[in-house]
């Protein structure tokens, strides 16, 4: 591809295809799609997100004025307070007690807050993927889910999914991608955006794998 009048958003979305199949057929999201998980699986799995999005968006206010990352931070997207709600469903009111991460999660966690605090242009890389893939694919889990383990639609266990200040996902796909073409960084410096992006990837990929391991085929 020429890298030269390619817009950004192309760019970084074929640099991760590869990566965002292998998440699509990884063991744990197969076994999510095939309706095989037991609620404590996917409730495992939630609790990996709040860690994930506490990081993300813990950082977001010190970024909003900053050149690279501030555009990025739109409190539409945010996820926590979703993920505290949909915690509260599946956990409990104390779903917050001796809670900790699984060593993958904490690893990208660790490293989102990494970027925020040194790196703004590491952070939109995490932002860009996690994002993107949940007002994208984020949807087809959420019908799963909500099929599966009987959560009202759109309601509680699922709110992580719904994006209720978004009532266009593909027009804000596109004013996003826009974004990313616009981003204030030069060649090479969105070079190593695409590389944070594939890391972001490969701690997506660890943390499936974790929970796969704590969820050999758990045939509900
Ligand atoms: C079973 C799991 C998944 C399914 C079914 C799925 C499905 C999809 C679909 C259908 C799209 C295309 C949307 C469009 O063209 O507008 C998409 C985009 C995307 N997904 Fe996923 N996805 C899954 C998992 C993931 C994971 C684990 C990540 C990363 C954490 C991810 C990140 C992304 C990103 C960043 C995009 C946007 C690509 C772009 O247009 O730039 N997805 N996903």
């Amino acid at each position: 591809m020429d890298t030269l009048d390619t817009p950004f958003s192309t760019l970084i979305r074929v640099a991760s295809h590869e990566q965002h199949t292998e998440a699509e057929t990884s063991t744990f999201m197969s076994d999510l799609l095939g309706g095989r998980l037991t609620v404590e699986a996917y409730a495992r799995y939630t609790e990996q997100l709040w860690f994930v999005y506490r990081a993300l968006e813990g950082s977001a206010g010190a970024l909003r004025g900053d050149p690279v990352a501030g555009p990025f931070i739109r409190p539409e997207l945010f996820r926590t307070a979703e993920l505290q709600r949909d915690l509260a469903h599946l956990r409990g009111p104390d779903w917050r007690d001796g809670l900790h991460p699984l060593p993958a999660t904490a690893a990208y966690a660790a490293r989102v807050e990494e970027c925020a605090r040194t790196w703004p242009a590491g952070y939109v890389a995490h932002h860009y993927t996690r994002y993107l893939g949940d007002l994208s694919g984020g949807q087809i889990i959420r019908d799963k889910a909500e099929r599966t383990w009987g959560f009202a639609r759109k309601g509680d266990g699922v709110r992580f999914y719904v994006f209720e200040q978004i009532t266009n996902p593909s027009a804000f796909k596109r004013g996003y991608r826009e974004l990313l073409d616009a981003v204030n960084a030069d060649d090479l410096e969105r070079q190593r955006i695409i590389e944070e992006c594939r890391r972001a990837f490969d701690f997506n990929g660890a943390v499936f794998r974790e929970l796969g391991r704590e969820f050999p085929l758990s045939a509900a």
